[in-house]
């Protein structure tokens, strides 16, 4: 799904052949919207007038320094966990089990009746996170499943009528702010345990049979405008019960044009994203409403897990990738696709050598806790972050005139003006040559344990003297302190 935020400038040009049309993707640090820009004023300047306009209607008409300004803190953390947690967690394989198993709300009963985490400790979870470097979380309220782990009004089913018999929202909430986290609602548009929730093609009841007489049958009683009204209720509790909520990550719509899912009509979309930005005006809220029409339907993009060397084609855009560590969000008990840690940090630097966030998922088990892989996949990265942060945090893409040396990324904070070059293959007492780079340094350091990296110039090139011992990270880096320009 792309939103980009649209200027078109209309070039009434004195040959009269009519008007041509630029279209250019606005970004803040773009090194090519800022070139464009400066032609539009030059244009003006030449007496031509170029009249700007927005390319995709707006629904709010927020100017966009005010956005980058609500956006700052997320596009400054770069790192943020996920967490699927429900009644899937308890049969252990894959968050869409209901679905996968055509299973009923009374075959699914079992879970609810069982769901009893006696083990939930969210301050557990928040201090994970924050050892790992993350900055904010996002915690699934509901899922496809239906299930809230919410107190809400609108329905019995929930957490505090299992069990478990209290709001788990809350005290993640509690636990994940005391730590100075940002928080985030996963909500799922889809619910596959209301009444009134119509079929589609992943309704767990649909089966094999797709036929209109089957949807007709199974759709008898259902009414997707009540829907509209608990989709809206329901956020209205999140949104005006637990203080300030930073993210509303809102799952899913299907894609334009395809006949046998919902749109944004069904959700009634825009009124919704409009509640949400009323009640919560300062919040960030993903693309996933179905409303591609409008510049401001979403204010991030959502690649899932894509792999890393798809993540440059979302450069310029602002964007997160989610990630899980193994395949499903869920609790899988079975899976054994864990990614590594090399892999795990691969996709954090690769989304910030990209401009982008990742946000890494954990599905706790039906005890409430995260299991030993997770844990250990988080040990691995807080070792690596608490060494190694500050080419995470407040980075992005490296200035067009940094060529990036073969075997690395590059990463760099346009504020502190330090470049990061992580070393993806690191050679003990090598050299690494960093192409038209003379000139431009003024220290450089491993970031680690800030100790000197020697260097010298080599006709337009710097090169660098790795260190003759392997520093112990899996991917080191190295810290370019770059002169001021003058
Ligand atoms: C997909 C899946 C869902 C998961 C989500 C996370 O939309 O349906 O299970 O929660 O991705 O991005």
């Amino acid at each position: 799904m792309r939103l980009f935020i649209g200027l078109t400038i209309h070039l009434p040009l004195k040959t009269r052949k009519g008007n041509y049309i630029l279209y250019i993707l606005s970004k803040k640090n773009d090194m090519v919207f800022q070139k464009k820009t400066m032609l539009a004023i030059a244009l003006l300047i030449a007496g031509i007038n170029p009249v700007f306009s927005q390319h995709l209607p707006s629904i709010f008409n927020e100017p966009s320094s005010q956005k980058l300004s609500r956006m700052k803190w997320w596009t400054d953390a770069r790192f943020g966990m996920f967490i699927h947690w429900g009644l899937y967690s308890l049969g252990a394989r894959h968050e869409w089990l209901k679905h996968n198993e055509h299973m009923t709300n009374e075959e699914y009963q079992r879970y609810f009746e069982e769901f009893n985490p006696d083990h939930f400790e969210p301050k557990k979870w928040a201090a994970a996170a924050k050892a790992a470097g993350m900055k904010y979380a996002v915690l699934t309220t509901k899922h496809h499943d239906g299930f809230c782990l919410f107190d809400s009004k609108y329905t019995s089913y929930k957490a505090i009528n299992t069990p478990a018999k209290r709001d788990l929202v809350k005290e993640y909430v509690d636990a994940f702010r005391a730590q100075g986290m940002k928080i985030g609602f996963y909500y799922s548009l889809l619910d596959w345990h209301h009444p009134d929730y119509t079929m589609d093609n992943v309704h767990p009841l649909v089966q094999t049979d797709t036929s209109a007489a089957n949807y007709e049958r199974l759709n008898k009683g259902r009414n997707m405008a009540k829907y509209r009204e608990y989709l809206k209720n329901q956020i209205t509790e999140l949104l005006t019960k637990y203080g300030k909520i930073d993210i509303l990550w809102l799952d899913w719509t299907w894609g334009k044009g395809d006949k046998r899912g919902k749109h944004a009509e069904d959700w009634g979309a825009v009124e919704l994203i409009k509640l949400v930005k009323k009640l919560q005006p300062g919040i960030i809220v993903n693309n996933r409403l179905g409303l591609e029409d409008y510049a401001d339907g979403g204010d991030f993009v959502t690649p899932e897990q894509v792999s890393s060397k798809e993540l440059e084609k979302f450069k310029g855009q602002t964007w997160e990738t989610c990630q899980t560590f193994s395949g499903s969000w869920g609790y899988y008990r079975d899976e054994t696709s864990w990614k590594t840690h090399r892999q795990l940090l691969d996709l954090l630097i690769t989304s910030v050598a990209n401009g982008g966030n990742l946000i890494l998922n954990v599905g706790p088990t039906a005890h409430g806790e995260f299991d030993y892989r997770a844990n250990s996949a988080l040990d691995s990265l807080s070792y690596w972050m608490h060494a190694n942060d500050k080419a995470i945090y407040n980075c992005t893409f490296a200035p067009e005139s940094f060529v990036q040396p073969e075997g690395t990324r590059l990463t760099y904070n346009p504020s502190t003006r330090r470049l990061y070059i992580h070393l993806y293959n690191f050679e003990p007492g090598s050299t690494l040559t960093l192409p038209g780079y003379a000139g431009k340094l003024q220290y450089a350091q491993l970031l680690n344990d800030e100790s000197e990296i020697l260097y010298s110039a080599a006709g337009n090139d710097i090169v660098l003297k790795m260190p003759k011992v392997r520093p112990p990270y899996e991917i080191p880096v190295i810290e370019l302190i770059l002169k001021t320009a003058k």
